[in-house]
């Protein structure tokens, strides 16, 4: 299980900002693994979930941020296998709860929604800030049992 890599994938829409965020988990001291998309041709955003959700099951990474134009469509392709716990951010805030209380292991950002400042705000949230465990670990251990 590689913990140092952060997988990184995204359709069209994210392509630039996954570009930029995958410039920003290398300045960090990280390994991203870029999966994709390679350019701004048309790709369809659950296929891009499944390569990075691969990855998080097979241990390439441990850690891994989505991007498509508004973060809804991929986050949701994301959730759909039960080892992702995928928060859909808009804000630090957001990024920082989504850790704290979900555990999760991905990161969806929306491009046409926030800006590259605030995308990279987010990134540094999901990275820095740890599960607090405690009262949610009850709720993550539902999640993965499929439901209530
Ligand atoms: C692609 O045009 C767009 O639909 C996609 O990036 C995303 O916003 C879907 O949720």
């Amino acid at each position: 299980m590689n913990v140092n890599t952060v997988a990184l994938a995204a359709d069209h829409a994210g392509f630039e900002l996954k570009n930029r965020l995958a410039a920003a988990v290398r300045e960090r001291g990280l390994e991203p693994l870029d999966l994709g998309c390679h350019s701004t041709d048309s790709v369809d955003y659950p296929d891009m979930a499944a390569l990075l959700a691969e990855a998080l099951a097979d241990g390439r990474a441990t850690r891994g941020v989505l991007v498509c134009g508004t973060g809804i469509g991929i986050s949701i392709a994301a959730n759909r296998a039960p080892h992702i716990r995928c928060g859909l951010c808009h804000d630090v805030t957001t990024a920082r709860l989504t850790r704290e209380h979900n555990d999760a292991n991905v990161l969806a950002l929306g491009a046409r929604i926030v800006g590259v400042g605030v995308a990279l705000d987010c990134l540094d949230a999901f990275l820095d800030t740890a599960y607090e465990g405690g009262r949610h670990a009850r709720r993550v251990d539902k999640l993965a049992r499929g439901g209530g």
